[in-house]
């Protein structure tokens, strides 16, 4: 069968995602596949009219805005053409970081205190008070988070709002950055992201050197198996397939004032790909190379 790899698209994570695609897609050339890249901001009709269901199975490698979120997979459910990573709901539910905290909760794992916020709520101030973050709702790679601290301003003017109807407010959680890839119901490990300045932004995320890389997290035992098994349940609760990958904040320093522990902040349901990714070095960590895991995500593509 063709693999026919979509990649760029239309979200602000286009860039992340054309080294995601081409990465996955010279992995499955390397394994002897038949492969096409395909962008879907060339066009839908291009899209669709590249796709043979009868022969084709598309590796998803598109990140945030209508390729994560349930769009293209409703897209390649109507044309039945099977597809790598999470289906429809799951993609959407995880998409959304509001939507995914109530279910995280309802299941028993912990997320920061927060609320969504409209303009309106930022009119008279903080809507909480610092430090805390503001998050799209449906963004990735941290794009358009904001950290304000104690004796920032909150945000003051129209002009500032890019938020569209509503956005995500929680406490900020002091401590340390992890995350758990997630594969076919099993966490892989626990890395922990140290930034040599601010916190992981866009920039630290794919700039070579910006971001130390810790696997196994150095971290105590007990918080390793709660972010192992939260990141397994957060798999299984959103209805997450093959591969996602959860965000979490660890504050280890609980006598400055605050609860301590693990707080779960997300889960990617088309985790980055890209050299500088993280699914794939805890993959490899566990002795699945690249090329491996990426095969491995084609034998598990469906409608
Ligand atoms: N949203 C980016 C691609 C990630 O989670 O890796
Ligand atoms: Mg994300």
């Amino acid at each position: 069968k063709r693999i026919v790899v979509l990649y760029g698209g239309f979200s602000t994570e286009r860039e992340v995602s054309l080294v995601s695609g081409q990465a996955c897609a010279d992995a499955l050339r390397s394994k002897g596949h038949d492969v096409a890249l395909v962008d879907p901001a060339d066009g839908v009709k291009t899209l669709v009219a590249a796709l043979d269901p009868d022969r084709d199975i598309v590796f998803n490698a598109l990140h945030g805005h209508l390729g994560e979120d349930g769009s293209v997979q409703g897209l390649l459910d109507l044309l039945r053409v099977p597809y790598t990573h999470s289906g429809l709901l799951a993609s959407a539910v995880a998409m959304n970081k509001a939507l995914s905290r109530d279910i995280f909760t309802r299941a028993g794992l912990r997320c920061a205190a927060g609320k969504l916020c409209t303009r309106d709520d930022f009119r008279d101030g903080h809507p909480l008070p610092p430090p805390y973050v503001i998050k799209p709702v449906a963004e990735g790679s941290s794009k358009g988070v904001r950290i304000v601290q104690a004796g920032d301003n909150a945000i003051a003017s129209d002009e500032d709002w890019h938020y569209g109807d509503h956005v995500l407010v929680e406490k900020f959680i002091e401590g340390r950055e992890l995350t758990v890839a997630v594969l076919d119901g099993k966490a892989l490990a626990v890395t922990e992201l140290r930034t040599s300045e601010g916190f992981y932004d866009y920039d630290s995320k794919y700039t070579a050197g910006r971001t130390q890389h810790l696997i196994p997290a150095p971290i105590p035992a007990e918080i390793t198996e709660q972010a192992l098994r939260w990141a397994e349940i957060a798999h299984t609760v959103l209805g997450c397939r093959s591969l996602s990958r959860s965000d979490f904040r660890y504050d280890d320093r609980p006598e400055a004032g605050s609860d301590g522990g693990l707080y779960i902040l997300e889960t990617n349901t088309q985790p980055g790909m890209t050299p500088l990714s993280l699914a794939p070095e805890q993959a490899a960590y566990v002795g699945i190379s690249f090329a491996d895991l990426v095969d491995g995500l084609v034998k598990t593509a469906r409608y």
